[in-house]
């Protein structure tokens, strides 16, 4: 006969996304009922990300399904709220969602996605951020043309610099162009600690963060403190990227933040004489990913000479030339975005109570 006991027991193996302590030695359960053929278990939660929270959610759901007896759950978490750095700093104050756009491997196109992402979400009618956190190496200020300067509020704190109606924020706002950053692992860290809890938002709807290159350190401590409601992982078509893919697939799983679809860039090739459109790679390594991880390609960006000069001339491909066709690939991904955040129903998130 299941008691309380073999519930505390089961819940006790679970963890909040992000700490070492089971839910129920932190005290984060409060209260297990149980008569038989119904659960009740009420969790209060310290400041959380909202991603976090669902995790948490769905790990009690599942530990429960496992004994037979019970017929009925009825789960209340409490608390919550936004998440905290450890001395209880909000970190990134002012933002709802954190969209990360991560590639396994550098010069594959990261930048270029998230700064018209960052632009095609803001042509939905949302106000966007964009944060370089690539400290190595800085692309926004190149991409948005612009070098700030970074200014402090009357709050002490950094206001991001504005262009093209998108808050921005980079490293490369404070090094010299040709400066290179050879800052050693715990400074890096310090300083993005820094952008994330002292750079003061205007009200974003999203901030979206294009992340180191590469699935190692950088990126996963990164991704250890922002609070990320879904990810994007760019890639390059070729087969031998497949591995890549499945590389920054198993990064975004390590921290359990939703990977939302893959963006395949260089995808193909329209001449631009005879407008042939030529599959570069072929379309099959893309359907391979969607089949084996389930995770849809979201767009598909065509290898144009007008990218990159649109990214040399310090504009963005929406702003450079706003009738080219790939805007339209990027304003798709976004809704795609959009609604894929809209049915996994992290946006507009549901009230703290879950009651079933
Ligand atoms: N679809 C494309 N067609 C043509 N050029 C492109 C395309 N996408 C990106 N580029 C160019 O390729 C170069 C690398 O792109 P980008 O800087 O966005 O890559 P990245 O993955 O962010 O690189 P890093 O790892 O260095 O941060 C840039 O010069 C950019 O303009
Ligand atoms: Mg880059």
């Amino acid at each position: 006969m299941l008691s309380v006991a073999d519930i505390r027991e089961r819940l006790s193996e679970i963890r909040l996304l992000g700490t070492d302590v089971d839910i129920v030695q932190a005290g984060y359960v409060q209260r297990i009922g149980w008569d038989g053929s119904r659960v009740e278990v009420d969790v209060v939660l310290p400041p959380v990300s909202p991603q976090a929270r669902h995790v948490l959610e769905q790990d009690i759901r599942r530990g429960l399904a496992a004994f037979a007896e019970i017929q009925q759950v009825q789960l209340r978490i409490g608390g919550g709220d936004q998440a905290k750095d450890q001395d209880g700093q909000l970190l990134l104050p002012g933002v709802r969602h954190v969209i990360a756009v991560a590639s396994a491997k550098g010069g594959v196109g990261k930048s270029t996605v998230a700064a018209n992402l960052a632009l095609a979400l803001q042509a939905e009618g949302l106000r966007v951020g964009l944060l370089d956190a690539d400290v190595y190496g800085p692309s926004l200020p190149i991409l948005f043309g612009t070098r700030g300067p970074v200014t402090v509020t009357p709050a002490q704190r950094l206001a991001p610099v504005e262009k093209f109606g998108l808050q921005l924020m980079s490293v490369g706002f404070f090094v010299e162009e040709e400066t290179p950053v050879i800052w050693r692992g715990p400074v890096v860290m310090s300083l993005v600690r820094q952008f994330l809890r002292d750079v003061e938002w205007h009200g974003l709807d999203f901030l979206v963060v294009d992340l180191p290159p590469g699935t190692g350190d950088a990126p996963l401590s990164l991704l250890q403190l922002i609070p990320v409601t879904g990810a994007l992982v760019v890639s390059t078509p070729q087969r031998v990227a497949i591995a890549d893919v499945e590389r920054g697939i198993a990064m975004f799983q390590r921290v359990r933040a939703p990977v939302l679809g893959i963006v395949e860039n260089m995808a193909v090739y329209e001449c631009p004489y005879c407008h042939t459109v030529d599959e570069l790679f072929g379309s099959e390594g893309g359907q391979r990913l969607e089949k084996r991880f389930g995770i849809p390609v979201l767009a598909r960006i065509p290898l144009d000479p007008q990218l990159r000069a649109a990214s040399d001339s310090g504009q963005p491909l929406l702003i450079y030339a706003p009738d080219h066709p790939a805007v339209l690939t990027f304003r798709n991904l976004a809704r795609q975005l959009l609604e894929c955040l809209a049915a996994t129903d992290v946006v507009d998130a549901p009230a703290p109570t879950i009651v079933n």
